[in-house]
């Protein structure tokens, strides 16, 4: 059954504050220890290469969906004048904060509780780049008012970068115990996953959680949804690597899938019909 937007994101966002403690448990003092490091990086060479689109150095950045701000932080630590982090869950903005705090960052950066499809009016048009980083199209009810999010966060001439799972890993069930994973689930599945076994995607120990609901999301809904809010293609890369750590087994199949893509999109200088 289909629901409306809202009865979705309440529900997961309940759902990650309920991971919340076993994430920290899993990486929380190490973490609180790594971003001390001016060097600090979080973040693979796909996603950097996608970030010199644009480069990051002296950059007002955006990261939506941005958990414990761990990626946000590696962007600062590349050079980046500011750092705004939204994230719907409470839980784990609060130790985004530690982090912020253990690196030295609270008067660049600012973390924010919010759904992403209820940002405060203040940040509108404020941003050179808006990031996501892996797993987040899947969270997303509703894609094409999320890419107006975007549009409307980012300054004419701003990026919109990516790195997320692919579409086509979205097919796969992951095995369990260290079974194969299996192809499952349709390309064009249009309802949402209910999953109740929790979101421990660190140590993947199975609990009975409440409720996430997560979508298909599909390529040309990614490319097109971009373009229909007047953004250009940049850039556009499929990895083969699972950054997402969701099927591993896969990266070692021969009939391997795409896993993971970056993607830059930029906004126009001006709007679209604008004069010099
Ligand atoms: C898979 S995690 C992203 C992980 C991130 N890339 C990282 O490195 O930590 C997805 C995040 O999206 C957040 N989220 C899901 N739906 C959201 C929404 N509607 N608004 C804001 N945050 C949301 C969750 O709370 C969670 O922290």
């Amino acid at each position: 059954m289909t629901r409306d937007r809202k009865y979705y994101t309440d529900a997961n966002r309940e759902s990650w504050d309920e991971a919340a403690d076993r994430h920290r448990a899993a990486n929380q003092a190490r973490l609180l220890q790594d971003v001390r490091n001016t060097d600090y990086n979080a973040l693979d060479h796909f996603l950097i290469e996608a970030l010199a689109v644009p480069g990051v150095a002296g950059k007002s950045v955006v990261q939506l969906c941005c958990n414990n701000a761990k990626d946000l932080l590696s962007v600062m630590r590349m050079g980046a004048a500011r750092g705004v982090g939204v994230d719907a869950s409470t839980a784990f903005i609060a130790q985004g904060e530690e982090l912020v705090a253990a690196a030295d960052l609270q008067d660049r950066m600012e973390l924010i509780v919010s759904d992403v499809y209820e940002l405060p009016d203040r940040l509108t048009g404020q941003f050179d780049i808006v990031l996501i980083t892996v797993g987040v199209f899947g969270w997303m009810p509703d894609l094409p008012l999320f890419y107006r999010v975007i549009e409307r966060l980012l300054k004419p001439g701003g990026y919109f970068v990516i790195e997320d799972m692919h579409p086509v890993l979205m097919m796969y069930e992951p095995g369990k115990n260290g079974a194969p994973s299996t192809l499952q689930w349709s390309y064009f599945k249009q309802d949402p996953w209910r999953d109740t076994e929790g979101l421990d995607y660190f140590e993947h120990k199975d609990y009975e959680g409440k409720p996430a609901y997560s979508f298909m999301f599909k390529l040309d809904d990614i490319l097109m949804g971009g373009l229909g809010v007047g953004l250009a293609l940049r850039h556009f890369k499929e990895i083969d690597v699972d950054i997402s750590h969701f099927c591993q087994d896969l990266e070692h199949v021969d009939s391997k899938p795409p896993l993971g893509f970056t993607m830059v999109m930029e906004k126009p200088a001006q709007p679209i019909g604008g004069t010099e």
